[in-house]
């Protein structure tokens, strides 16, 4: 199994250039399932969790898709399979995303049920409640989602709670319902905008996507589209607590700052100075870092995805910083392993206080989950001596070439096999 290790102390400087969104390419690639055209999917990352979405999707009858460096191509000529099995979806959630999808093209799906992840429960229920509105009949069978559902109709949903995926699947099921769908309450990410343009892009009718309201009028068919993929804005923000933390003057390029803006207003809030540009951030290293408390939040609040890189800043300001995770129950993980790294954290359920400014050293830590890991590596970068990361391939499901990425930019990483 790869592992990371970073030797910490060294100042970055140069330009950090940020990849297609994870969780923007993968609601995409699921889209492709809706047509028998190609989707061509440009700037989308090449990181672990693509991989698994194109074993997701060719099990589905996709054809082997083709890549020239960020351009993926993806074509289902017709639905071979409408089944997505336990063994693919409990090493990626996100295959959950193929459900809507399925029963707008083919009125069938058998999709496993995720079950638990290392960060919390993550039910599903409002994905099956809110597609059970639109008319599909869908029975929990053997650990499956079996659906059915051969003419959705439009309806009026409104979500309990804010979930993203969830939404995405509405959205893409809503297509080719019969009549109009509206959906309330839905998720704001910027990823639900890109998925809503490239459904527009593929002839369907959405509009209000990055409001509360989304509505859809459903179509008969849809056809195929190019669709440039947003910028990883977890990976932006991953790389300005890089630059943060070891007071570097680094450049983090193609970018979109205004889906930042509550990640630059908090960073800007303990003390980091930032020149920002219609697609660029540049780091200016400034004086001492304060403390700041922290809530995650639905989009536009401060993404769930930068807590842990957060909280590994936080252990360098001089103070206490109150950081609560409101989304997912179980997002603490990391909390152990930078606490053998030297900081000084208390958590107490969804709360942790994080008592700086506090000397880091390098350890061996493992990595629990994507974002996680990224925070070993936002604190290794730091740490004096040697932190080796282990489990690596948690990085790799988000991350294009991290190592490479900070290496150029000066920093002491490697993986090792
Ligand atoms: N929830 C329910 N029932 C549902 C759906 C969600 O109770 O049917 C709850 C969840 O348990 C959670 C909250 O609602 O407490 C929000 O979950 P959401 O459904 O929005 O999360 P998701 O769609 O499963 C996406 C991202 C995550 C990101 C979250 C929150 C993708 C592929 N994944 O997950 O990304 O943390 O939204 O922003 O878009 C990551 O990239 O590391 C990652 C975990």
């Amino acid at each position: 199994m790869d592992k990371i290790r970073v030797r910490g102390g060294k100042q970055l400087q140069g330009i950090l250039h940020v990849s297609g969104a994870k969780n923007a390419v993968l609601p995409a690639m699921a889209a492709s399932l809706l047509t028998s055209e190609p989707i061509v999917l440009e700037n989308s990352p090449q990181v672990r969790d693509v991989s698994t979405m194109i074993r997701v999707l060719q099990r589905m009858g996709a054809l082997e898709p083709q890549r020239e460096g960020s351009r993926l191509t993806l074509r289902v000529p017709k639905i071979a399979s409408a089944e997505a099995p336990y063994e693919l979806v409990k090493t990626m959630r996100a295959s959950v995303l193929v459900l809507g999808p399925l029963l707008a093209r083919c009125g069938e799906a058998r999709v496993s049920l995720p079950g638990g992840c290392a960060i919390g429960a993550r039910p599903v229920n409002l994905h099956i409640m809110a597609l059970q509105k639109l008319g599909a009949r869908i029975e929990v069978e053997h650990g499956y989602m079996v659906a059915e559902g051969r003419e959705l109709k439009g309806a009026d949903i409104s979500f309990d709670s804010k979930t993203v995926t969830g939404t995405e699947n509405l959205m893409m099921a809503a297509t080719r319902a019969q009549g109009r769908t509206v959906l309330r309450n839905v998720a704001q990410e910027p990823e639900i905008e890109d998925l809503a343009e490239l459904l527009n892009r593929m002839g369907a009718k959405v509009s209000g996507a990055g409001t509360e309201i989304i509505v859809i009028d459903g179509v008969d068919e849809l056809h195929g589209a190019v669709h440039p993929v947003i910028p990883d804005r977890i990976e932006a923000g991953t790389f300005l607590m890089a630059a943060a933390i070891t007071r570097s003057a680094v450049k983090v390029e193609n970018c979109r700052p205004n889906h930042l803006d509550a990640v630059l207003e908090k960073l800007r809030d303990v003390g980091v100075r930032m020149e920002v540009g219609p697609s660029a951030i540049q780091v200016v290293p400034d004086g001492p870092l304060r403390p700041g408390n922290l809530v995650t939040l639905p989009y536009p609040g401060f993404p769930t995805d930068l807590q842990a890189q957060y909280m590994a800043l936080a252990t360098q300001a001089g103070g206490s910083s109150l950081i609560t995770e409101s989304i997912f129950e179980n997002r603490f993980m990391h909390v152990g392993e930078l606490r053998r790294m030297g900081a000084h954290i208390d958590i107490d359920a969804h709360f942790a206080v994080v008592h700086g400014p506090t000397p880091l050293t390098g350890a061996q830590v493992m990595a629990t989950d994507l974002r996680a890991s990224a925070s070993l590596i936002v604190a290794g970068l730091l740490a004096e001596g040697e932190t080796i990361i282990d489990r690596a391939y948690h990085i790799d499901r988000g991350y294009e070439r991290i190592e490479e990425k900070l290496q150029k930019v000066g920093a002491d990483i490697q993986r090792i096999h």
